[in-house]
């Protein structure tokens, strides 16, 4: 079996941290032999003896350099276990997505990288992430800091009261910024790069909350972008959007990467299919299966990833 697919290493044995380089290992020459399905480890064992799963990871993310890395990282809500042990390296300017059934951690993954489940008093962690190297999770980490480099897109687009401009100039507003050719500059560059100019230029000074949902959600991006982040987390940002509204979002976020690293929660696989590099599927908890999205959707690895796909469950 291929030394490189960590995830065939048995949960009981000191296995190595996943990924504890700043990049990931390069690949030296081919890429290393894909395991047949019955040598891979057992979805349902590790979740009859409620333990963790060793992802199967594909050979081709060993090729890429990660930008955020999350190292065996679990998450309990009060007695409740959301996430087991979770490794994952996120490929910098890349986009990737997190797709599995309702419940199953995605949303509780996506909010730990930025430390949004800090807010919630019954949490408690355990394990690490990184962004460039550097630990989210460490004593001295301010948070504040951490989360400006992170932009995130909710589901529900969350426009403040205020107007369009004034929406898309709050990361510098809160840095400070007052020079009225800078402000102004960066929500020009924005609210273009979000795609959303045209429609909002004759109404800058207008109330953001008169926008149409999907104009929102592109405004909402447009913020986002403003204090040029190195990560986009989105939690399935197109999912209270009409279909041509969904395909602006989508023509966007193909646009953005490169630029960013995206990592983005959907339940649309489609969606994932369409515009994510590499796909991530969770199940009860624990990160299944992780490689590039084309492979994930046509020759997955594991039974249960498959049966996820072809819609035999969730
Ligand atoms: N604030 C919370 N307090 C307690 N349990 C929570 C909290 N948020 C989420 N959970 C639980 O953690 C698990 C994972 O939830 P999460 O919202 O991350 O799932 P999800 O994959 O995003 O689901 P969906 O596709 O429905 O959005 C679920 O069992 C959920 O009930
Ligand atoms: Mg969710």
């Amino acid at each position: 079996m291929p030394e490189t697919l960590h995830a065939a290493i048995p949960e009981n044995e000191d296995r190595e941290p996943f990924m504890t380089e700043n990049t990931m290992p390069r690949a030296s020459g081919d890429l290393p032999e894909l395991p047949a399905r019955e040598d891979l480890p057992s979805v349902a064992d590790a979740l009859r003896e409620e333990t963790s799963f060793a992802t199967v990871v594909h050979p081709e993310l060993i090729q890429e350099e990660a930008l955020v890395e999350i190292e065996r990282f679990s998450l309990w809500y009060g007695a409740k276990r959301a996430l087991w042990d979770i490794s994952m390296a996120i490929p910098k300017g890349k986009v990737t997505a997190l797709i599995g059934p309702s419940g199953c951690g995605k949303s509780t993954l996506l909010r730990s990288v930025n430390r949004m489940n800090d807010l919630i008093d019954t949490v408690r962690i355990d394990g690490d992430m990184r962004l460039d190297g550097e630990s989210i999770y460490g004593r001295n980490v301010d948070v504040i800091e951490l989360r400006k480099r992170m932009g995130m897109v909710f589901q529900k687009p969350n426009p403040f009261p205020m107007s369009i401009f004034e929406n898309v100039v709050y990361p510098l507003r809160i840095e400070g910024v007052k020079d009225k050719k800078i402000l102004r500059s960066v929500a020009e560059r924005s609210l273009r790069g979000a795609a959303l100019w045209e429609e909002a230029e004759p109404r800058l000074r207008e109330s953001a909350l008169g926008l149409s949902g999907g104009q929102q959600q592109r405004l909402c991006i447009a913020r986002a972008v403003a204090g040029e982040p190195e990560v986009l987390l989105m939690d399935e940002p197109c999912s209270a959007l009409d279909p041509v509204a969904t395909s602006k979002i989508e023509d966007l976020i193909e646009e953005l990467k490169g630029d960013y690293t995206i990592l983005m929660v959907t339940h649309n696989m489609q969606q994932a299919a369409r515009v994510s590099e590499y796909t991530a599927f969770m199940y009860l908890g624990r990160l299944v299966e992780y490689g590039p999205t084309d492979r994930i959707f046509t020759q997955p690895l594991c039974s249960e990833t498959e049966d996820y796909i072809t819609g035999r469950f969730g």
